[in-house]
């Protein structure tokens, strides 16, 4: 301490002469005696290595809890994922505006990252402006500080002449604990430094930037990024082994690079996220409290956030002078400078700053600079006394530097031992006005830092362009992403005149397949179901339902009267593939196709079409020989489903299947079914086969390259072109080929084509309902993709999260538009104003899936504003229903 002491003092100076010789050793004696009272005073302050490695040995055991999902909760290293996975690469590129919020200056930057012709390297360019932040508006409301900003944003667009027409992607430097659960959204956790702003705490800072963002203005803000990370990456930018970011200046704080697989609250592996480890809070518990001082208790006492950010008062800017003032009035006020002569000055808070601490310790002008600003306190320093208060900035100044190695020890020593290496070659780039301006401070740490840990070569480099360079990195990355991912998935989004346009074409499909012999790919097959039950069906009856998911043989009794009821028994039975699309001869044993024209969904018996189901039926009986039973109803699952539900409810005039396959029927008036030959009934319901909307190329404009490539590989290319985009079995099939479409090009699980990636049918229909589940964690959408064989990352399964997200949004909103089309026609069919009308519903689309349901129904309202509708679950099967219809049939029979 003392050599130091003398190194530093300025005065150690070599002369030939034997005069100037003795003088200068007066001097040092002189000094050395003053430093040595002012040293024994602060002791406690005074930091040798051993205690600074037993301080490292603690941050180490404190970031470990911190990166344990069990102690973080207790931790006072909040090791906060950043979603930074990778340091600047050289693919960056675009112009990028910034805002940079925390540190002593606030600014508002534009960023021009481009590769020069004929060079590898990119150039960046920049322009900022720096604006004043009122006291006021740090400790204000929040939604002040935030709309302060976006003026400043404005103003800076304007005097940059940047155009106000283009949307430009925004990079926010929010020197602030964040929870970051994305790169574009971060919750603020607390406050620290100079600012209070009510009413953030908990907010996601993105969301109040951008809604501050006034209207005019077109920013899309892209990531959220911690001053550090971004000191990170803008050191990142030059050396590519930069893997740590440091702050040492208003605040204090080190983000670094650690192995996802000990990131537990992040999912994921493989690979490196960096972490902001927040670490001005160490020392929160209590871990430093054998190290404090009464002024480092003084000057808590007397912060806005009392208890909080121990470590960050004793080593950062904001404090450091308060610190010397703290100590020099003790001092003064035992009598040990300046006479015992307190001034009001002396007494004031803030009157020693940080500034004054680095221009009292230069190394030529140090002890003059410290005469001119004891006497700017009205003190009458003595040569003994500015030689004192400038050793108090020293030991001030020292212990920072000492305790940041420390801390910085414990995270090199740490990436040295995540990557099992003897020795780690490893870049830390450093900001922060405490490190760029006092002029000792950085050499003192380099060399600290190097004697804790000298297994690790550490180079030291200064962010010379401050954190805003490194921000736009971090949004250029981002943005490249969001911008691929948007292109694939913006073709899944409908507007409302599109969705409008799609009513219009199912209207039009619903009538041409009315007309006798017309060839509309809606076939509006007749039911020959002309009312629903009125409750006085009765008897038992046997069912077969097959077409869905499962097949099931039902038994079902029906009562009438008074103990009316419907009682059911059945059995599930899975159909093999191979029967499901080997020959009708194999597989007929079955009564309850829902077409018996041509094949849909995932059936494609041979020798079928076109042949009378029923009596294909009849004869696979026969052949059987077992039994004997009389068919009496051929029912489609959509009419079944109707007939079941308005058992309950008698307004139910139309059945919805979202499943496995897409349909509707409804109760159409006969004077409209040109086919049908039978005069006297009022209605019948009509089997629409929906799902043939298309076929005609009548949909070709909403249909994406996904949907084409889903439809090559089907069992029926070119037909069901509206089931296969809205039913269970081809949803899966679409977000499949999306995300091949992304992996290939290397936005998703690496860009690796895995096998699984390339098998037909593993997103069934429960999948999709799961990974879309609001309640589920990233974790659990993670675990369902290993499952399917798909090893992904958080940000992979966020992605594909949002694949399915589009994908079953269009598919809801396209049946909600088709429903629209129906309840309409219904609606002017029997020339009412308002249509009350309920949809019995069934399907596991619809019934799983978290989000289906409330889209098409939102669609349905926005669509079709005359109709009131209800729907109704069909809670037994269509097979309910089938039974129905054929006690229906029976007593119309007898009454005839
Ligand atoms: C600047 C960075 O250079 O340094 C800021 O651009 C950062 O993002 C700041 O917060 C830290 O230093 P200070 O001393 O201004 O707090
Ligand atoms: C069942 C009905 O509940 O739902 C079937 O009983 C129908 O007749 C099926 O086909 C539709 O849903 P999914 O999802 O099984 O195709
Ligand atoms: C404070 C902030 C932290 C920031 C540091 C440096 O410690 O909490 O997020 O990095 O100051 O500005
Ligand atoms: C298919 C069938 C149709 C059935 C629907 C729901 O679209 O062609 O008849 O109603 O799937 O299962």
């Amino acid at each position: 301490m003392i050599r130091r002491g003398v190194e530093e003092g300025n005065i150690l100076t070599h002369s030939a002469d034997s005069a100037s010789f003795c003088l200068s050793l007066l001097l040092l004696l002189f000094f050395l005696s003053v430093s040595l009272f002012v040293d024994r005073f602060l002791y406690a302050m005074r930091l040798h290595d051993d205690q600074l490695r037993d301080i490292s040995a603690r941050f180490q055991a404190e970031m470990k809890k911190g990166l344990s999902a069990e102690s973080n909760a207790a931790a006072t290293l909040k090791m906060l994922p950043t979603h930074v996975c990778s340091t600047p690469d050289g693919s960056e590129n675009g112009e990028f505006l910034a805002v940079d919020l925390g540190g002593s200056k606030f600014k508002v930057l534009q960023v021009k990252v481009r590769k020069e012709a004929g060079r590898v390297r990119r150039s960046v360019e920049m322009q900022e402006q720096t604006y004043p932040l009122p006291k006021e508006l740090l400790i204000g409301r929040g939604v002040e500080l935030f709309d302060h900003v976006s003026e400043c944003l404005k103003d800076f667009l304007l005097q940059k002449k940047i155009s106000l027409e283009k949307k430009h992607p925004l990079g926010f430097t929010f020197s602030f604990p964040c929870q970051q659960t994305a790169l574009n959204q971060g919750l603020l956790l607390n406050w620290s430094k100079n600012y209070w702003a009510r009413g953030l705490q908990g907010k996601d800072m993105v969301n109040t930037l951008r809604q501050a963002i006034s209207r005019g203005m077109d920013v899309d803000v892209l990531a959220l990024v911690n001053d550090t990370v971004g000191t990170m990456m803008t050191c990142g930018f030059d050396d590519q082994h930069c893997e740590v970011g440091l702050i040492i200046g208003t605040g204090t704080n080190a983000c670094y690079m650690e192995e996802l697989r000990h990131i537990d609250l992040v999912e994921g592996d493989e690979g490196r996220m960096c972490v902001n480890t927040e670490w001005g809070a160490f020392g929160d518990d209590g871990a430093l409290d054998d190290y404090l001082t009464e002024f480092d208790r003084d000057i808590d006492a007397a912060s806005i956030n009392p208890g909080k950010q121990c470590l960050e008062k004793m080593v950062s800017g904001l404090y450091l002078g308060e610190l010397v003032r703290l100590v020099v009035l003790k001092m003064t006020k035992l009598g040990l400078l300046f006479d015992g002569r307190v001034t009001d000055a002396l007494r004031t808070k803030g009157k020693i700053t940080t500034a004054h601490v680095a221009a009292m310790e230069q190394y030529k002008d140090g002890l003059k600079n410290t005469r001119d600003i004891l006497l700017d306190l009205s003190l009458n320093p003595s040569p003994d006394d500015c030689i004192a208060v400038q050793h108090v900035c020293t030991v001030v100044s020292f212990r920072s530097s000492n305790l940041v190695a420390a801390g910085l020890a414990a995270i090199l020593t740490r990436i040295r031992q995540n990557r099992k290496l003897k020795t780690l070659r490893i870049t830390v780039g450093v900001d922060g006005t405490v490190y760029k301006t006092h002029p000792q401070y950085a050499k003192r740490l380099h060399k600290v830092v190097r004697r804790l840990v000298p297994d690790c070569h550490v180079r030291f480099v200064l962010s010379e362009s401050g954190s805003s360079k490194g921000a736009a990195m971090v949004t250029a990355v981002a943005q490249r992403v969001t911008a691929r991912r948007h292109q694939s998935l913006s073709s899944f989004r409908l507007s409302r005149d599109q969705l409008r346009s799609v009513k219009a074409r199912m209207r039009a499909g619903l009538e041409a397949g009315l007309k006798s012999n017309s060839h509309s790919p809606v076939k509006m097959l007749p039911s020959y179901v002309f009312r629903t039950p009125d409750g006085t069906e009765c008897g038992k009856y046997l069912a077969l339902d097959l077409g869905g998911t499962n097949f099931r043989v039902l038994l079902v009794k029906i009562r009438s009267g008074l103990r009316r009821s419907v009682r059911l028994y059945n059995k599930l039975y899975p159909i093999p593939l191979e029967i499901m699309q080997g020959t009708g001869e194999e597989k007929f044993l079955s009564f309850f196709f829902p077409s018996w024209k041509i094949w849909t969904k995932g059936f494609k018996a041979t020798d079928c079409e076109g042949n009378d189901v029923v009596d294909m039926l009849r004869e696979a009986i026969k052949r059987r020989n077992e039994f004997d039973v009389d068919i009496v109803a051929i029912v489609n699952d959509t009419v079944g489903t109707m007939m079941s539900c308005a058992y309950e409810d008698p307004q139910c005039e139309i059945g919805l299947i979202a499943g496995t396959g897409s349909n509707v029927c409804y109760m159409e008036e006969l004077r409209n079914i040109e086919k049908n030959g039978l005069g006297e009934m009022q209605r019948m319901c009509i089997n629409t086969e929906w799902g043939g909307l298309g076929e005609d190329g009548c949909l070709d404009d909403i249909i994406t390259e996904y949907d084409n490539a889903v439809d090559r590989e089907s069992i029926n290319h070119g037909r069901q072109r509206f089931e296969k985009l809205t039913s269970g079995l081809y949803l899966g099939e679409v977000v499949r080929q999306v995300l091949l479409d992304l992996t290939r090009r290397g936005l998703l699980f690496k860009g690796r084509v895995t096998e699984a990636l390339k098998t037909p049918g593993i997103f069934e229909t429960k999948y999709l309902s799961q990974i879309e589940s609001d309640r589920l964690a990233l974790l659990q959408v993670r675990s369902i993709l290993q499952h399917l064989g798909l090893d992904s990352t958080c940000d992979d399964s966020i992605i594909v999260k949002e694949v399915c997200g589009a994908v079953s949004r269009r598919a809801a909103q396209l049946c909600g538009a088709g429903m629209a089309a129906v309840v309409d026609k219904i609606r002017e069919n029997r020339g009412l104003d308002q249509l009350n009308i309920t949809v019995g519903v069934d399907g596991t689309l619809y019934k799983l899936h978290p989000h289906f349901s409330t889209v098409l129904q939102e669609t349905v309202v926005a669509l079709a504003p005359q109709c009131y509708v209800t729907y109704l679950l069909s809670e037994e099967g269509s097979g309910r229903g089938a039974a129905l219809i054929t006690a229906v049939a029976r007593r119309d029979q007898v009454e005839m």
